[in-house]
């Protein structure tokens, strides 16, 4: 495929694949899919394995250093993320300059984006060294901008990091703590962010990703290329679906709870309406991730909430969608974010904030694109073409002739 496409470039041919729905733009060893059987696996590890077994920091190691650590290389790794998580005191003072009301999505990016400005000692995307300490500083650093853009947006002090608390532990702390007062860390919220986080940490050439790697292509440094990112994530087609689900449950439910009508709109392509949380451009079969999700909503969901009508309306769609015909024929099934969103809100989170939450979980996978793809010799920077559609040639008129 690769050779071919030299090939027809070299001939004037040009490959018209809007979507890059049939566009190998990389070659990777970090995620494969089988999208027709419903297959994820990490670094050849099964994303259920992972799910049951493992936790968000040591699936970080892995897919950054393509093994599981050892003891002694999670023990390094963990403490080396604790001891960055402090951010320049000057960066608080950047988040006084957004409006209370603003997502917090575009607050993150800018943050991210700024960490180039005051962390300048770590740029070079060609010293090992810099790229690892860049690294470690995203993987530290990016929870507690995250929580602090939550802080924000909900008028309350920040909170410096604890760093005798794990990664997800403290991001709960700094997000939902308060100053001089204890913060128990609840194990289940902890445990089920941790497995969400999981989740959502790679799925190879998405759009974020995808994103990310083109980005970086230009020898943008890492803290640039991430905020890229998090900035394609935002669209509610791709990382903002989880909102989007949310907001549409609640829609259902203030009409009644009116499943079928809702299904009958979809199918009607009324404009604006669609059924977030189903479909995937890979997954012609259910995805996996969804799977293990629907699995623990109901366990976590009662554990916190005692049940949840929303969850109940969540069921009810997906069960009327699977059984109809328009979803069969386009092979339409829940992807991650249709049971998400409920546990996000379970946990304590805003809508608006559902998506800072799978950004959380994206980071090491963008941080592993990005790195396969600076240390390998066969990257150029990304350079896509067009077909014309514009006018031929013509000639200039003077404005008073116009
Ligand atoms: N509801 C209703 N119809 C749908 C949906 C949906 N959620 N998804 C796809 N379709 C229909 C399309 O209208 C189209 O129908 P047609 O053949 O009659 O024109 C057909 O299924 C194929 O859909 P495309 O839009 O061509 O599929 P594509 O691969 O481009 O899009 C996407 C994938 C964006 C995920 C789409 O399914 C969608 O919009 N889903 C809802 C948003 C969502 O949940 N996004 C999260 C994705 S997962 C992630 O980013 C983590």
């Amino acid at each position: 495929g690769i050779e071919l496409g030299k090939l027809l470039a070299t001939t004037g041919y040009i490959t018209h694949d809007p979507g890059f729905v049939n566009t190998g733009a990389a070659s990777s060893a970090i995620t494969y899919i089988d999208g027709d059987a419903g297959i994820l696996r990490y670094r050849g590890y099964p994303i259920e394995q992972l799910a049951g077994k493992s936790t968000f920091i040591e699936v970080s190691y892995l897919l950054i250093y393509g093994e599981l650590p050892t003891q002694t290389q999670l023990a390094e790794f963990t403490d080396k993320i604790q001891r960055h998580t402090l951010l320049h005191e000057d960066l608080k003072a950047f988040f006084s300059g957004f409006p209370r009301d603003a997502h917090p999505m575009p607050v993150l990016s800018s943050a991210v984006s700024a960490l180039s400005t005051f962390y300048q000692d770590s740029l070079n995307p060609f010293d090992e060294a810099n790229v690892e300490l860049s690294t470690i500083r995203l993987l530290a650093k990016v929870p507690t901008l995250a929580a602090y853009a939550y802080k924000k947006s909900v008028g309350q002090p920040l909170l410096y990091p604890d760093n005798s608390l794990g990664l997800v532990e403290n991001f709960l702390r700094m997000t939902f703590g308060f100053p001089a007062e204890p913060y128990e860390v609840d194990p289940d919220v902890a445990k089920a962010l941790d497995l969400l986080f999981i989740l959502h940490a790679d799925h190879e050439q998405n759009c974020s990703t995808s994103t990310v790697r083109l980005v970086g292509s230009s020898e943008a440094n890492l803290f640039a290329s991430i905020s890229a990112g998090i900035n394609a994530l935002f669209g509610p087609l791709h990382g903002g679906a989880n909102s989007a689900v949310l907001d549409m449950l609640e829609g259902i439910k203030a009409e009644g709870g009116d499943v079928a009508n809702f299904v009958t709109r979809v199918k009607n392509k009324e404009k604006g309406v669609r059924l977030m949380g189903f479909g995937h451009r890979v997954y012609k079969n259910y995805d996996p991730r969804a799977k293990i999700i629907k699995n623990t909503a109901d366990e976590i969901l009662s554990k916190l909430k005692g049940g949840d009508e929303l969850l109940d309306i969540a069921k009810k769609l997906e069960e009327t969608a699977l059984s109809d015909d328009y979803f069969i024929e386009r092979k339409l099934y829940p992807n991650v974010d249709f049971y998400t969103g409920l546990i996000y809100r379970a946990l304590g989170f805003p809508t608006k904030y559902f998506t800072v939450l799978f950004a959380l979980g994206r980071l090491p996978g963008w941080i592993a694109h990005w790195r396969e793809m600076i240390q390998d010799p066969a990257t150029k920077i990304g350079r896509p073409r067009q077909i014309y559609t514009g006018s031929a040639e013509r000639n200039y008129t003077p404005i008073s002739e116009r």
